[in-house]
C-alpha cells in the first residue's frame, strides 16, 4: 500500500516543494488552501509530472476551525496520513507595538491553532498505529528575535514550543516530530521585494531536508532542522 502525506497549503512556496518530493516518492497526497484555482492547477501539474499519483484537495480556510475540521474530515475519508506536514501560514511583517489590530489574531489563528486542531484530528490514530511523523513549520523568527517580527514571531515561538511538547508526548508510541525553522526562501511569502533571488533558500532545499528528516530509520528522528541561506538571515 503506497504512503501517505497530508500538507496543509500545498499550492505555493515550501508546501508546493514538498507535495513534488513526495510524489516523486510515490507518496498519495492530500492538501488545500483558499483557492480552489490554485488546487486545480497543483493537481494538474502533478498528474503531469506523476501520472500514477493520488492527489486530493480541499479549499478550506484554516484560520477558522470549522474548516480545519472540515479539512480533516475530508482527509480521513482517504486516509490516515502517514505523515501530516503543518505548513499553511501567513506572514504579516510587524512591530508588537503598532501593528495593525487583528495582526495577532489571523497569524496565531492560521499559522499556530490550524497546527493544533489538525494534528489533534490525527494523533489517535497514528498513536493506534504505532506510527507516523509529524512536522510543523517554524521559522528562524521562532527562534531569535528582531524588530518588525511581531505577531509572526509570536506564531512560530509558540509552534516551536508546541512541536516539542508534542515530541515528549508521542515518543513512546513510535510517532516522529520535527520542528522545521527555515531562513528567508523565496516564495510568494516575499513578493514585491528587492532583495536578489540568489540571497534566498529555495523551496526545493527545504523540501529536500524535510524528505531527509522523514527518511531514517525508526530508531531516529531529527527534532530540529533549521536551515538557513548560506550568506545569513536577511
Ligand atoms: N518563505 C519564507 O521565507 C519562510 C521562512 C520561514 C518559515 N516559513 C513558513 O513556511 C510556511 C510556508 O511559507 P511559504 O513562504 O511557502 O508561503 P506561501 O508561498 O505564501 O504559501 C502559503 C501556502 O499556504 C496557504 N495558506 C495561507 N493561508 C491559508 C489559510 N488561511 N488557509 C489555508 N491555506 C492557507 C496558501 O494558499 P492560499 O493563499 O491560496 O490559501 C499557500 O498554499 C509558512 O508557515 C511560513 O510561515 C516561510
Amino acid at each position: 500500500m503506497s504512503k501517505s502525506i497530508l500538507v496543509t497549503g500545498g499550492t505555493k512556496g515550501i508546501g508546493k516543494a514538498i507535495i513534488q518530493r513526495f510524489a516523486q516518492e510515490g507518496f498519495d497526497i492530500f492538501t488545500c488552501s483558499r483557492h480552489q484555482k490554485d488546487l486545480e492547477e497543483l493537481t494538474a501539474s502533478i498528474k503531469k509530472d506523476f501520472p500514477t499519483i493520488k492527489l486530493y484537495s480541499k479549499v478550506a480556510d484554516l484560520s477558522q476551525k470549522e474548516e480545519v475540521n472540515a479539512l480533516a474530515a475530508a482527509v480521513k475519508e482517504k486516509f490516515v496520513p502517514d505523515v501530516l506536514v503543518n505548513n499553511a501560514g501567513v506572514f504579516l511583517p510587524g512591530a508588537i507595538h503598532e501593528e495593525p489590530e487583528g495582526n495577532f489574531e489571523l497569524m496565531m489563528q492560521t499559522n499556530l491553532y490550524s497546527a493544533y486542531y489538525l494534528t489533534r484530528e490525527f494523533t489517535g490514530a497514528m498513536i493506534e498505529r504505532k506510527s507516523g511523523h509529524i512536522f510543523s513549520m517554524g521559522s528562524i523568527a521562532g527562534l531569535t528575535a528582531y524588530a518588525n517580527g511581531g505577531s509572526y514571531a509570536i506564531s512560530k515561538w509558540a509552534m516551536l514550543g508546541m512541536t516539542k511538547c508534542l515530541r515528549q508526548e508521542l515518543l513512546p508510541y513510535g510517532i516522529k516530530v520535527t520542528s522545521v525553522m527555515p531562513g528567508a526562501t523565496l516564495t510568494a511569502s516575499w513578493e514585491g521585494v528587492d532583495i536578489p533571488e540568489e540571497r534566498f533558500m529555495k523551496a526545493s532545499d527545504v523540501a529536500e531536508s524535510v524528505w531527509g528528516a522523514y527518511n531514517l530509520s525508526p530508531q531516529s528522528v531529527v527534532e530540529e532542522i533549521v536551515i538557513r541561506p548560506q550568506l545569513g538571515d536577511l
